[in-house]
């Protein structure tokens, strides 16, 4: 389908609750088949940016396509090819997993991008409690589970449709690392058959391990927008850290530093990792030679690209 429009195309969006203004323009667009991650501190609008392209909540100001569906006038259409997997649970705590499947296959089966027949839908619903390692529980009432096994519960719910496009916010809070790896491994195989993911995320491993593309969402704008290779290139290649002899020191310069980790008196500042760079940067922190006690460096990871770009002062374009 070479002229099938992007899964997610949003162009201005804005969103005020009250006096605090949560996007200030935002534009996004997410190619088919993608994992795309939305990173962002408490607070900064992510929940806000899914709610409004799974079509729960309207965008004050600009437009949102998903899967070629406007938001707003296709609202239907658009809910039709999608499934979201909030922040909490949404599945029927007085039924059994079982029973929560079928009904998701049965309104699936009536509404999904993709009608199947019943015993596909069966068929799917047994796959999926299989995968997420819930068969032996199939037959519990929910609220018997876990919080663990609820998640799991809901992702495979949100799956039973089909859906073209995918949305999952935080998905791995919550879970155990085997969980996570499962729910990882999930997301892999959905985007290797065509489904596009959205994620939201507060961890920098899963963005980075996952993700096709990543956005930062800081201030109400996404402050940076790429690869996690492009993201890391971006920050600078490496960090040199140093431990500084005393607390005087550490408080001297730490406003110049990028990374800072007061218990052990460490300072992390932003460098290509070259000699000349790492030694004039050493000189000129440290002219007496006194101040610092130690230093390492190291190669540069998502979470500096994080530290750095959701820095309180810190404004950039809206691309890499
Ligand atoms: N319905 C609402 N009414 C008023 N304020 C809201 C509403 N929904 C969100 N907000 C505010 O908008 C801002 C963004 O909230 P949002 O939930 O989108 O952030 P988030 O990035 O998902 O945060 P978290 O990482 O904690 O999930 C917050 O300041 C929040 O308090
Ligand atoms: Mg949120």
């Amino acid at each position: 389908m070479p002229d099938a429009p992007p899964a997610i195309e949003a162009v201005g969006l804005r969103k005020t609750y009250g006096k605090r203004e949560v996007l200030r323009g935002l534009d996004l667009t997410v190619p088919r088949g993608t994992v795309h991650a939305l990173l962002g501190p408490n607070g900064a609008g992510k929940t806000t940016i899914v709610r409004i392209l799974a079509t729960l909540t309207e965008a004050d100001a600009g437009t949102a396509k998903v899967a070629g569906y406007d938001v707003r006038t296709e609202r239907a259409r658009a809910r039709r090819a999608i499934s979201l997997t909030g922040q909490f649970a949404a599945v029927d705590e007085m039924q059994t997993a079982a029973e929560n499947l079928r009904m998701m296959a049965r309104l699936a089966r009536t509404s999904g991008p993709a009608r199947t027949s019943r015993a596909a839908a069966r068929a799917r619903a047994a796959e999926l409690l299989d995968r997420f390692d819930l068969a032996a529980a199939t037959d519990r009432l929910v609220k018997t589970y876990s919080g663990g096994m609820r998640r799991r519960l809901d992702l495979a719910a949100s799956l039973v449709g089909q859906p073209d496009v995918v949305f999952l916010d935080e998905p791995t809070t919550g879970l155990d690392p085997r969980g996570r790896q499962e729910l990882w491994s999930v997301v892999r195989e959905l985007a290797a058959r065509g489904t596009t993911v959205f994620l939201t995320t507060q961890y920098l491993e899963e963005a980075d391990r996952l993700a096709d593309r990543i956005a930062v969402l800081h201030g109400g704008e996404l402050v940076a927008q790429g690869t996690s290779e492009e993201l890391k290139s971006r920050v600078a290649g490496h960090r040199l850290d140093v431990v500084l002899a005393d607390p005087a020191a550490y408080l001297r310069l730490a406003p110049r530093a990028a990374y800072s980790e007061p218990e052990t008196r460490t300072l992390g500042f932003p460098t290509d990792g070259g000699a000349p760079q790492v030694r004039a940067l050493l000189d000129a922190l440290d002219p007496d030679g006194t101040a610092i006690e130690r230093f390492s460096l190291h190669t540069a990871t998502l979470d500096d690209v994080f530290l750095t770009l959701t820095k309180p002062a810190h404004r950039e374009p809206n691309h890499v």
